[in-house]
């Protein structure tokens, strides 16, 4: 196998390797991308992988972001005369994807796209000129000549309805795009070091497949009806050859738990209008910290059958406002659900792309008016979200969770009363604040289950409840300042960092602070202070295990003494 880098001076490179017979990967590699969606932060860069198979017929499956329109063709044009290229598979029609779409039937307007329903309504929005298209759905198959007969395997909601997989009989190489993706951006281009990529791999999911764990195992399921599998051609990260079966099982297994999960959340949103995906995914995610089960379901490829029936299971109801004009199905589906809905339920709304008042406050009092409990106020933005406005979703969203997993925690509570309970608290901490700033958001809150855990480098490790707001902002390479309190002179801050903030409030409001220099807040009024890079995660029960080098600290008060925490129980701090 030979690999081909390009690079350029904005860090975006093109790799062509030959990865089966026949088969090209075309890699895009987008080393510095720190962010996906707005709400979903980025590590390790990311990459759009496009493949090439020949057999007599040629066809191209997906092709790559814009921001790579040139480097991408030339890459393209350097394996193949595009006049060769009869068929473009579209996987899913996100840009990353489908960026260059439309570049690529300039080249050649007589390429077949082949596509699912839904993917083919998304791309005329997105050509806009007649193409030749050839729908399919899941069991069709298009014969390449050679032994490359192409299956397709519809994967509806992993992430987007538009998702299909498509399965070569010759190389047995699977091509899914997002589904089994990570973002993750590296020369390499199978998955041989598992251990690095162990991270962005969950993270992934829980971002982008979590929310719709029901459709991911009805997918595993479609994908078992195939014959092996060699190579899972991801559109994104590395290319799985090496841990199918361990990779897929991780899959299965988180998406079981989802869909096993005693209380489950319904996110009614519309893709394609305003940028309701961006905020349904971050309310997602914030549910789904609480361990409440999620389901997104898009109106567009909805109907009121399937929406009653997910209003009669769902305990929290979110619903994204249609626009008033030009939605007229998706209006009639909000009425569906509002018929559905019972004042046992919690609900939440969001609007995005500038709607008009009425329709949102006319809908929340119809709620309310059955008694529904509104979760959060109606989230409504006009312009593009920013990283607060996903960072306010996915807070709206936990709220909505720990109402719904109320009784849960009240249970926990009182279970422990006993010798152990009373044991485990004895065991005592300090008291700290943790102060973290990740681009234009920032969060804080009080933390007691602090440790040292490393001399050299010095290390301390943190536990963080799953369904803390700051718990976003604490993964791998994140920076943090942790606060140490003072004896004697605490009560303020922990007071203030106790409040209950309501979703994206300003935690540092009328709060003494100046920047650290890892650009997190340093409180004025603590003892001491630690900067912090987080290294490493440990997934608990009911807590992540943070571990993070300590770069710089200083002390304010050289005699004085840091406050302590005693408690009576080991059920809560
Ligand atoms: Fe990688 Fe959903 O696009």
């Amino acid at each position: 196998m030979v690999a081909i880098s390009v690079k350029t001076s904005t860090r975006l490179t093109m790799q062509t390797a030959e990865i089966a017979a026949d088969t090209t990967v075309i890699r895009s590699l987008d080393w510095d991308r720190d962010r996906f969606d707005i709400e979903f932060a980025l590590e390790n860069g990311t990459t759009y992988n496009s493949f090439l198979i020949r057999g007599e017929k040629t066809a191209l499956v997906d092709t790559s972001h814009a921001k790579f329109r040139q480097i991408y063709l030339d890459a393209l044009l350097g394996i193949i005369d595009p006049a060769e290229i009869d068929y473009l598979v579209i996987s899913h029609t996100e840009p990353d994807h489908s960026g260059l779409v439309k570049d690529l039937l300039q080249l050649n307007p007589n390429i077949t796209v082949v596509a699912v329903k839904v993917a083919m309504q998304f791309l005329d929005n997105l050509i806009h000129q007649p193409y030749s298209k050839m729908m399919v759905k899941s069991g069709d198959k298009l014969d390449l000549g050679n032994g490359h007969e192409l299956e397709f395997v519809a994967a509806p909601n992993l992430h987007w309805p538009d998702t299909m997989l498509t399965y070569d009989h010759l190389t047995q190489n699977l091509f899914t795009c997002d589904v089994f993706g990570m973002h993750y951006c590296d020369d390499q281009i199978f998955d041989e070091d598992l251990a690095i990529l162990n991270s962005d791999y969950k993270v992934y999911y829980d971002c982008l497949m979590g929310p719709n764990a029901r459709s991911v195992l009805a997918a595993i399921k479609r994908m078992g009806d195939l014959p092996p599998i060699a190579t899972i051609a991801t559109g994104h990260g590395p290319l799985l050859k090496y841990n199918i079966t361990e990779l897929v099982g991780r899959y299965q297994d988180w998406s079981q738990t989802q869909a096993k999960a005693a209380t489950t959340a319904v996110i009614f949103y519309i893709g394609e209008y305003g940028h309701g995906d961006a905020l349904a995914h971050s309310i997602g995610q914030g549910i789904t910290k609480t361990g409440v089960g999620v389901e997104l379901i898009d109106l567009r490829e909805s109907d009121a059958h399937e929406v009653r029936e997910l209003v009669n299971i769902a305990a929290g109801v979110v619903v994204a406002m249609p626009p008033q004009s030009g939605a007229e199905a998706e209006q009639a589906l909000v009425s569906t659900i509002l018929a559905a809905v019972n004042a046992k339920q919690s609900f939440g709304l969001f609007e995005s792309g500038g709607g008009e008042d009425e329709s949102i406050y006319l809908l929340r009092n119809k709620l309310k008016e059955i008694g529904v409990r509104e979760a959060f106020e109606p989230i409504r933005i006009e312009t593009a979200p920013s990283e607060n406005t996903c960072q306010r979703c996915e807070e709206a969203g936990t709220d909505l969770g720990q109402w719904l997993t109320r009784d849960r925690s009240i249970k926990q509570m009182k279970s422990l009363d006993n010798d152990l309970d009373k044991a485990l608290g004895r065991i005592s901490g300090g008291l700290y604040i943790i102060t973290a700033k990740r681009g234009e958001t920032t969060s804080a809150m009080l933390a007691t289950w602090v440790a040292q855990a490393s001399v050299e480098p010095p290390g301390i490790s943190i536990a963080i409840a799953k369904d803390r707001a700051i718990e976003s902002l604490m993964h791998v390479g994140d920076r943090f300042v942790l606060n140490i309190l003072e004896e004697g002179n605490y009560q303020p801050l922990m007071k203030h960092f106790l409040k209950r903030f309501p979703p994206g409030a300003d935690r540092f409001a009328n709060i003494k602070v100046y920047p650290a220099s890892n650009g997190c807040p340093i409180l004025a009024d603590s003892l001491a202070y630690l900067e912090c890079e987080v290294v490493s995660r440990m997934e608990g029960d009911d807590h992540w295990i943070v571990y993070s080098t300590v770069d710089i600290g200083r002390v304010a008060k050289a005699d004085s003494l840091t406050a302590v925490h005693h408690r009576k129980v080991g059920n809560h701090y």
